[in-house]
């Protein structure tokens, strides 16, 4: 259980700090939003993030991902635009060159593949975004050679991985992880400056000093694949529309497990919920909590 100096994310203070709409706003005030990856074989994992981007209230998002993943990509997501992204066998192969000067938030990672051909896009992203930069799943393997540069950034990096991913960043067992996930996140956080979210049925948000609070909302309708990206997605749009990256998270955290329970309420189970239920379910989430 989380003791006083890990804080579990309450629903009710949650609500007060989640993302409004101003009546003069217009899309930029809503942040410019650039989501990395995706592959050939694995256009789903950057689709559901994107869409879910806009469904958290993210006002444009741009997909980079390799141009033969493109239409599949843009056939589930109308509202989004592209960066083509040179490809070597339908993976994203070195795009060191990539523009993201021009966006308020960046996430790396899903569905990219874990191949070489990419480190160097990681490792440019990190040195060049100037916006929070958010590294998953795909891109969270890519970093092991990379964690040096990470204290060099000047604004916000947060890392979302499962144990497995962790377990693979910190040469660790997964078994050692789940036994004492509090101390090496917060090991890790403090030790390269950035915020990390070690995901499970109780998610573990570790901001850069060591601070830690505890996600308890969602079930188990959200094991199965793609659950992750969608909360990417998520995670992404409420740091383009916050002015704290520690409340962005907890709040989309509990979005997105918020959302699973309401689903599996009514109209699923835990059995058929779907990730792209997810991405849909979050207007209900939206309307009764926000
Ligand atoms: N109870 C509550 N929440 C859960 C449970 C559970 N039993 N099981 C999973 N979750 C939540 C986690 O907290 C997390 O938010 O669902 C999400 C699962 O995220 P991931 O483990 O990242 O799973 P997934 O979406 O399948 O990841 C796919 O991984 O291999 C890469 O490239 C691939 O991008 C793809 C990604
Ligand atoms: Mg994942």
């Amino acid at each position: 259980l989380p003791s006083p100096s890990r804080k579990v994310w309450q629903r009710e203070g949650g609500r007060r700090v989640l993302p409004g709409r101003d009546p003069n706003s217009h899309k930029g005030s809503h942040g410019k939003a650039l989501v990395v990856g995706g592959a050939a074989h694995m256009p789903g994992s950057i689709a559901m993030s994107a869409k879910a981007a806009l469904r958290s209230g993210a006002g444009l998002v741009t997909i980079a991902t390799p141009k033969s993943a493109m239409n599949a990509v843009a056939s589930y997501v109308q509202e989004a635009t592209f960066l083509p992204l040179a490809e070597e066998r339908g993976v994203i192969k070195d795009s060191a060159g990539v523009d993201v000067s021009a966006y308020d938030g960046v996430a790396i990672g899903m569905g990219m593949g874990r191949g070489q051909e990419s480190n160097n896009l990681v490792s440019h992203l990190i040195s060049t975004v100037k916006a929070p930069l958010l590294i998953d799943a795909d891109a969270l393997y890519q970093l092991k050679n990379l964690v040096g540069l990470l204290r060099s950034r000047t604004y916000p990096t947060i890392l979302t991985p499962h144990p497995g991913e962790f377990a693979h960043l910190v040469d660790q067992s997964i078994s050692a992880i789940v036994r004492s996930p509090f101390s090496y996140s917060r090991e890790f956080s403090k030790a390269y400056g950035v915020y990390t979210v070690l995901k499970g049925p109780a998610t573990i948000i570790t901001a850069p000093d060591g601070s830690q609070f505890v996600d308890l909302s969602g079930n188990a309708g959200l094991a199965k694949g793609g659950s992750g990206d969608v909360l990417s997605g998520i995670l992404l749009a409420m740091m383009l529309q916050s002015g704290s990256i520690t409340y962005a998270l907890n709040n989309g955290c509990m979005l997105h497990g918020l959302t699973a329970e309401m689903l599996t309420k009514d109209a699923h189970s835990m059995v058929d919920l779907l990730a792209t239920d997810l991405v849909e379910g979050l207007t209900q989430t939206f309307r009764t909590f926000s």
